[in-house]
């Protein structure tokens, strides 16, 4: 018997690369996404053990009507990998509040509401995985990512409370960490960023930000690595809480815990070049 994994946001980067390399290491994947038309052409990826099931993350109903076309196949999940996810971007200031409340309807409540769904009949089985992703920006916030970065903080702290609370029905919790990973979310991320770039009084700030976020995505790992860690979280007797993936950014993760958080936001700004607008003589 294959064991059943269904993965959120698997139309597309993160998500498709996880559904087909699961579906090639023999699990049984439901790859859940709003476009099905992305969906039907990766399931001809899988050698057989996709199976596409529409799904919206910010709608109960349409997550209820997926787990019954879920259980009608006769599967009962033994994984879940909540990945659909979206980015808001902009000046924290200036971002409207319906954009703020539609970032955590994806990424927070979405997480939640499909965890909520599985649960029951993980518990029932006593066993089950739950992989989330988050992100390095979970724990390192850049200037203009603050939705994003404040949905992926959310979701460390998920993470946390629900390993710790799965404990005893013998449930597993991973969190998996990307950093710049090469998908269409990049793209996404800057066309975003691109409303803000003639916006006073954040503009010039926004440009120049910009001009360095567009060199990242395009020169970023292949999400294999991410779909790696996801099998890795899956398939070990004893999952780590955390996979960063590439797993190269530990020793920056490291690196913000253990440094001054002003020698951090020095460092940042050199990076992304936004120590050309700090005032003269400001710590
Ligand atoms: N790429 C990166 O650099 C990076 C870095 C760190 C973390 N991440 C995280 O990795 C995850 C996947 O990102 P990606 O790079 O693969 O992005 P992507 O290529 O833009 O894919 C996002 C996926 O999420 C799905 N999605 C969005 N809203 C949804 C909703 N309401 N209901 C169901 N599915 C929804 C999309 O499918 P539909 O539009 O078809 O519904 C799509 O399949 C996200 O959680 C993201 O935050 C990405």
């Amino acid at each position: 018997m294959h064991q059943s994994v269904l993965v959120t946001g698997a139309s597309s980067g993160i998500g498709e690369a996880t559904a087909v390399h699961l579906a090639h290491k023999g699990f049984r994947v439901f790859a859940a996404a709003r476009r099905i038309e992305k969906l039907n052409e990766l399931s001809a990826l899988g050698g057989g053990r996709i199976t596409p099931v529409p799904m919206d993350v910010t709608d109960e109903t349409s997550i209820a009507d997926a787990l019954k076309r879920i259980a009608d196949n006769g599967a009962t999940l033994y994984g879940l990998v909540n990945n659909a996810g979206g980015s808001v971007m902009g000046p924290i200031e200036k971002i409207p509040l319906d954009e703020w409340r539609k970032q955590y309807e994806t990424n927070v409540f979405g997480l939640v509401a499909v965890t909520q769904a599985v649960l029951p009949q993980m518990r029932e089985a006593g066993r089950g995985r739950i992989i989330n992703i988050g992100s390095i920006t979970g724990r390192i916030a850049m200037p203009f990512h603050g939705a994003y970065a404040s949905s992926k903080h959310a979701v460390e702290g998920i993470s946390d409370s629900l390993r710790r609370e799965l404990v005893p029905y013998g449930i597993k919790v991973s969190l998996v960490r990307p950093g710049a990973i090469n998908t269409p979310f990049g793209r996404h991320e800057l066309e975003l960023l691109g409303h803000y770039e003639d916006d006073a009084p954040y503009g010039d700030q926004v440009r120049r930000f910009k001009s360095w976020f567009a060199r990242q995505h395009p020169t970023a790992p292949s999400p294999a690595v991410v779909a790696d860690a996801v099998h890795a979280a899956l398939t070990a007797e004893r999952p780590h809480a955390r996979y960063t993936a590439p797993e190269g950014l530990v020793l920056t993760l490291m690196l913000r815990s253990v440094l001054p958080t002003a020698l951090v936001d020095r460092i940042l700004e050199r990076v992304n070049g936004l120590d050309k607008f700090r005032r003269k003589g400001a710590r």
